[in-house]
């Protein structure tokens, strides 16, 4: 498994001690762009992840939850990101996404593609054979500490069939309310890769980590 701890739970006060249990447990880190238009909230902009990319060698996974991804896809590229996933309901048409794909392939970065909860799963299968990443997200987008959608096994399942039945590489990613409790019924629905913030960063992040690990 893939575990990708959202920094948007971070303790900010303690950031020396965190990114260093996340440089020896995580495998990439997830970075929430939010920018106060496609969702009611704001988060970071490109010289937090610069502060990021300075501190560490893992994998920097940005999710733009913003209105306008390209010029963000740019700014968070010149800044040492390493992927870079945008929303399908931004553009909410195929070709502009795969526009968008192209030109975050062309700056040598991984490109995801994510939906709502409320967007049915085949929508973006159109899409699946030029992504890296694809990120269901299993909460309504803005913010951390909200509740695991169950529905979203079903959608996990279907995208990961799709995968299977046509050969595919991409990497399934799931974002929102992940914990120990759910967790292993996530991976048997053919996700690889977990976000976890609340539960990694609330309580002892070590143990926090062990017991996702656990759930493979
Ligand atoms: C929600 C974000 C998530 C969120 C995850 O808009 O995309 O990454 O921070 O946080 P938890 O794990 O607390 O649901
Ligand atoms: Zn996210």
């Amino acid at each position: 498994m893939i575990i990708s701890p959202s920094v948007y739970s971070m303790h900010y006060e303690n950031f020396k001690e965190e990114i260093a249990i996340l440089n020896k447990n995580a495998d990439w880190i997830h970075f929430d762009v939010m920018d106060g238009h496609f969702v009611p909230n704001i988060t970071f902009g490109p010289m937090i992840l610069k502060a990021f990319r300075r501190s560490s060698d893992l994998l920097l996974d940005v999710h733009l939850m913003v209105d306008d991804p390209e010029y963000y896809a740019n700014s968070f590229g010149k800044a040492g990101a390493d992927a870079i996933t945008f929303h399908y309901e931004v553009f909410n048409n195929l070709d502009d996404c795969l526009k968008l794909i192209d030109k975050i392939h062309a700056m040598y970065m991984k490109a995801g593609i994510s939906i709502k909860p409320g967007t049915p799963v085949e929508t973006i299968f159109p899409l699946l054979h030029k992504v890296d990443i694809c990120l269901l997200m299993s909460v309504e987008p803005g913010f951390g500490g909200q509740s695991f959608m169950e529905e979203s096994l079903d959608r996990a399942k279907a995208i990961s069939e799709y995968k299977k039945n046509n050969d595919l590489n991409f990497i399934l990613e799931i974002d929102g309310g992940v914990n120990d409790l759910n967790a292993h019924r996530i991976l048997q629905s053919g996700v690889q890769a977990l976000v976890a913030g609340s539960f990694i960063f609330e309580g002892n992040m070590e143990n926090n980590f062990a017991r996702l690990r656990k759930c493979e």
